[in-house]
Order: C-alpha cells, then structure tokens, then sequence
C-alpha cells in the first residue's frame, strides 16, 4: 500500500530506553521501567492502580478472573467490538450476553442494558468505541442498581475523557491496549486499570501467576508461594522501555492524531451533507483521542466499492468488526439479547480511513481519491 492504514510511529528515544534496560541487566518484569510506565498511567488517568501487561486481552482476563466470574455466569457487552472483550469472559465459562449499540456513538446502547439482566448477570463490560466514551452515569447507576461489576474495555481510549473523567478510571476495572494499532504503542502492551482498593492485592497476585511475589519484592514476605489463580500477565523490561518512551510523547502523538482527525472531520462535511455518508458523533460530555477515523456508507454495497476503490489507489482503508453474535465462537459460547440491526447494519457500512502520526503529508492524496470515489455514486 503506497498510503498504508496504519504505520506506528516511534519517537526516537526507544533505542535508547532498551539499551538503558539491557545495561539494567533486569530483564524480567517488574523493573524499573514498568514501575515508571505504572506511575505514568496512575498519574494520567486517575485509576487507583496501573499495571501494565503484556496486552489489554490479558488485563481482561485478569478482570475476569479478580471478578470471580465462573461457569454460568453471564457478562453483558457489545457485540460489535474485538473477539478479546468476549473471550476473556467466555474463557472463565461465562457466557457473553451481546446487547445492541447506539447509532450514534456506536458504543453499547445503555437503554438496553437493563432489559439483558438475569439472575446470572455478574458483570457488564463497556467497549469504548474509538476512544469515545459510553454513557457511563446511565451505566454506572444501572451496575449498582443490580449489584453488578463493572469493566471497562478502553483499549482504544487513552486521554479520552467522560464528563472531564479519563476512560479506564470510571469502572471498577479498567484495559487499555498499547497494541502497534492503537495511539500510543509498545508492539503489544497493555495495563490493568484498578479503581477499588480491595482488589489492589489480589491483581498483583494474578498477575504474578498466582503468586504472592509482588509482596516479596517489597519485602513484606520473606518468600513467596501460590496463594490464588494466576497467570502470566506482565511484560518484559524491554518492552516497557520501548513504551516508556512513547508515553514521554503521548500528548504530541494525541495532539498530532485529533489534527488528522479534524482534516478528515472537515473534510467528510460535504459529504454528510449530500447524504453520501455519515461522520462519526462526539457527544458533548465526551473527549476523544483521534483513535480513529471512520466513515458510514449508506449500503453494504456502497462501502465495498469505496474501498475497493482506494485499495485500487494503494490507500489502506479497513472495515471491521465481524459482529461477535453472529460468528462461529460468539454463537457457540454467547447468546444474543435482543435484535442486534444497529450492530449488524453498522458493521457492514463502517470504513476506517488511514490514521497514523505522519499521514498529514498524504491527506490530499486520500481526500482527492475518496472524492473520485463518492463523485461516482452520485
Ligand atoms: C476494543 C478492543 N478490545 C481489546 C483489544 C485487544 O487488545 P490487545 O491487542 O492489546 O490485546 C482491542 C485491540 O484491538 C480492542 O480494539
């Protein structure tokens, strides 16, 4: 592709940061530079705890498994979001219960959430759909309502914001993805988000493998020993050097994304306007974080033909998610609630644009190629 869709951008200093951990001779996790990446992700967002893992499906399975969440229970999230938010549940035996989205937003739509309880409801996951946030209040107030845990998928929603409240830091637990594709990236990465006190300790302890080597480090045991269910979560000391050094930048990196965003925004207007497609929604109580760009085509149709034409003029763009309700796992493993048109029809409609810290210098290009493409359906 001559204009990819994704191309992760690197600061500069990474190598520098790596050579720093390699000289460290800790290589391992827990050094230095995960302690510094933890830091910067608890100052940033407000969360009570940061841990970083070696992905965002990790801290969503260290969720499901600080939640407790077993055989039979049920986890209500999207359908239209990536296979990890339901797969961490479903590897505990939970059953994912798939709710349709907003056609605005396309984040879970809170006014159905209430109606997808059951007995068996332990928990609901929100997905913050490119970095905007879900309505949050309605949700929250419905999860203490039942009594229900309360996960956030923010994988793709560092520094957005809900009601000035950073994404990650409103739930009880909360994933951010550092994945190559997301905004801020150490190859693969991510962080559990912690925000209730009482399970500061047990985190540790899954991330860890189930062992209590967290309080050992510290020196509050004089050895450690399998204490509960665990797995291995945490990343190396290489990788979160590489990541340490993206954070110093990650305010520059948002700035330079929301600016691409702004161009496409400006850009797609006249299209809106003549009914061609339609732009993405920003409710007012929300910031996002330029995680994407994407575009709804009036048809199925319409959008194949759109980006078989750039794909034609070497111009990487990207449709997804294969809803999860109506895959192979989803429909053995989940159950829909409810008809799900807003996610079956959005998913068949979206187009992402490229988006990447550097694309500026070949936005011309994308915007007169997409303009060919739409002058043809009118
Ligand atoms: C909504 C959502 N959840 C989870 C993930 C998984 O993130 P990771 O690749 O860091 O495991 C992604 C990554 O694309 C995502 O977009």
């Amino acid at each position: 592709m001559k204009i990819p869709f994704n191309q992760p951008f690197m600061t500069g200093r990474e190598l520098s940061y790596i050579a720093q951990a390699h000289a460290n001779r800790h290589l391992s996790g827990d050094g230095e530079f995960t302690r510094r990446c933890n830091r910067w992700i608890e100052d940033n967002t407000g969360c009570g705890r940061a841990l970083l893992t070696h992905s965002c499906t990790a801290a969503l399975e260290m969720s499901a498994l600080l939640l407790a969440v077993g055989p039979g229970d049920e986890v209500i999230m999207p359908s239209f979001t990536f296979v990890s938010t339901a797969n961490a549940f479903a590897l505990r035996g939970a059953v994912p219960v798939f709710v349709d989205i907003r056609a605005d937003t396309l984040n879970m739509d809170e006014t159905l959430v209430e109606a997808a309880i059951t007995p068996r409801t332990k928990a609901v996951c929100v997905v913050h759909y490119a970095g905007v946030a879900c309505d949050m209040e309605a949700i929250g107030a419905i999860c203490r309502r039942h009594g229900l845990a309360l996960v956030e998928d923010a994988a793709q929603g560092i520094f957005s914001t809900y009601r000035g409240r950073p994404l990650g830091s409103l739930g009880d637990l909360g994933a951010l993805s550092f994945h190559e594709t997301k905004n801020v990236i150490s190859g693969e990465g991510g962080a559990l988000l912690v925000n209730r006190a009482d399970l500061y300790e047990r985190a540790e302890i899954v991330r860890e493998k189930g062992t209590n080597r967290s309080r050992f480090l510290r020196g509050q045991v004089d050895k450690y020993t399998w204490v509960d269910l665990g797995s291995s979560y945490l990343p190396g000391e290489i990788v979160a050097a590489f990541l340490v050094a993206q954070l110093d930048d990650a305010r520059e990196i948002t700035r330079r994304r929301l600016a691409v965003w702004a161009r496409y925004h400006e850009w797609a207007a006249r299209w809106e306007h003549e009914g061609l497609l339609r732009r993405p929604v920003v409710p007012g109580d929300c910031t996002h974080n330029a995680h994407m760009y994407y575009l709804l085509l009036p048809t199925a149709a319409a959008r194949d033909a759109f980006i078989a034409q750039l794909t034609a003029k070497g111009i990487g763009a990207l449709f997804h998610y294969i809803p999860l309700h109506s895959s192979p796992a989803g429909l053995r493993y989940g159950r829909a609630h409810g008809d799900l048109g807003v996610t079956t029809s959005s998913s068949e409609r979206l187009v992402r644009m490229p988006l990447w810290t550097g694309v500026e210098e070949h936005l011309d290009e994308v915007f007169a190629a997409a303009d060919r493409a739409l002058v043809a359906r009118t």
